[in-house]
């Protein structure tokens, strides 16, 4: 699918983002194998939470729109073929954590895309731990687990994730310690779910977990998706958009450090914060230098924010980024690609990028690469640039926000500039 964006003459309106996306995997998860049923509403409406969905119904559980009828930790039964988790890196990951301490081994397959993303990060400490995983495909289970000790030398909440699940199958004490802390919606979870969790700095210990307690709750609106309304009205001279009750986890929440938005109406929603945020027009911004710890807090941004960094006066140098090169696909060149066809002074790093601005960008036709977030961000740039984008490949907005097109009709209005 083709789609194309013109540059609106503002930018108005109310956007309810899906469910968050990340918080969405674990709550159907860890209800999957919790003591009990549990409720889940605004669960992420996306391609990747259908795969846990139905990945999770071929391994015995019974999910519905309503939420999961818990089976235990010891009540899943082996599937009866390969578990297909699509276009899903977090599905194969945290699937891969759990079914490791299960007495049946499964296949984990997916697309092209996924099929192409490293899995020996997970493979690798699961084996540590003494269980069976093979590589090629993934392949996990059938063994007894022990705790272990893993310092991981790249910061990854899937990773961390798989290590947790395993953990509180395993035998003695499993923990985890990252370079940078990553988003922790899996520790909260545990937590509310009364499982032997501790945090301590950039370490999270668990112990072997005998029950989950279910835990309903309401998934909160996904940063990560609202992201894309927030750099379009940071960078249109006539924007207003409110998002409600959005997710503003402070492992997650980078983005509205580097472009202020206003908070209303904080609380909490399933252990999570949240608030209203009121994205409008920002003047005067000046250009980003950053590390590898904020990238960590905003990996997912990162391609909406290089679109950003080409409206800001100056150089902006974005690094310790490494990790884009293995997304759903190499964001890091997708971006360059698409930003430089719309006119953008923008380079690639090893590991980022170095984006000269402001730049005004005009329409071209680019690639989304088959990558949600890369068909996103470019449609950010073209409600930012002069004349017509077309975005090819556009469809795959499906994986995370099915009505991502949708709501950028409904916040351009009608009028073109
Ligand atoms: C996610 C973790 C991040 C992120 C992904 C979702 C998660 O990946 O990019 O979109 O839900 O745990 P990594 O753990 O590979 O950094």
């Amino acid at each position: 699918m083709l789609a194309t964006v013109r540059p609106p003459a503002e930018l108005r309106g109310s956007v309810q983002v899906p469910g968050d996306k990340s918080i969405s995997h674990r709550a159907l998860i860890l209800n999957a194998v919790a003591a009990g049923n549990a409720r889940i509403e605004n669960l992420a409406s996306g391609a990747d939470v259908a795969s846990t969905a139905a990945c999770l119904r071929e391994l015995g559980v019974e999910v519905t729109d309503q939420g999961v009828a818990g089976v235990g930790l010891h009540g899943l039964r082996a599937p009866h073929g390969p578990l297909d988790c699509g276009n899903s890196g977090t599905t194969m990951r945290l699937l891969a954590g759990l079914l490791a301490g299960q007495p049946f081994e499964t296949t984990l397959v997916g697309d092209e895309s996924l099929s192409r993303r490293p899995m020996d990060r997970v493979a690798l400490p699961l084996a540590q731990m003494g269980a069976h995983a093979e590589l090629h495909p993934l392949r996990v289970g059938g063994g007894k687990l022990r705790g272990a000790v893993h310092e991981m030398a790249t910061s990854s909440a899937q990773v961390k994730s798989a290590l947790l699940l395993a953990g509180i199958q395993a035998e003695g004490t499993t923990r985890v310690t990252e370079p940078v802390r990553s988003r922790d919606h899996t520790e909260r979870m545990l937590a509310a779910m009364a499982a032997p969790v501790r945090v301590d700095g950039n370490s999270v210990e668990v112990r072997r977990a005998d029950r989950l307690d279910p835990l309903s709750l309401r998934v909160p609106g996904d940063l990560s998706s609202a992201a894309f309304w927030i750099v379009a009205a940071a960078f249109h001279p006539r924007a207003q958009v409110a998002l409600p009750d959005v997710g503003i986890n402070p492992t997650r929440a980078g983005i509205l450090r580097l472009l202020p938005v206003a908070r209303i109406k904080e609380g909490k929603q399933g252990g999570e914060p949240t608030a209203t945020l009121h994205a409008a027009t920002l003047r005067g911004l000046r250009p980003w230098a950053w590390s590898d710890r904020l990238s960590a807090e905003l990996i997912d941004e990162l391609p909406v924010l290089a679109v950003a960094a080409t409206q800001l006066a100056g150089r902006t140098v974005i690094g310790g980024a490494a990790e884009l090169r293995v997304k759903e696909s190499d964001r890091i060149a997708a971006m360059t690609a698409g930003l430089q066809a719309m006119g953008a002074r923008i380079e690639e790093r090893e590991d980022g990028w170095e984006i000269e601005g402001p730049v005004r960008l005009r329409g071209a036709r680019v690639d989304s690469a088959g990558d949600h977030r890369v068909a996103m961000a470019l449609a950010v740039a073209g409600l930012l640039a002069e004349g017509e984008t077309e975005i090819e490949g556009a469809e795959c907005v499906a994986i995370s926000y099915p009505g991502f097109w949708d709501d950028l009709e409904s916040l351009s209005g009608t009028g073109d500039a």
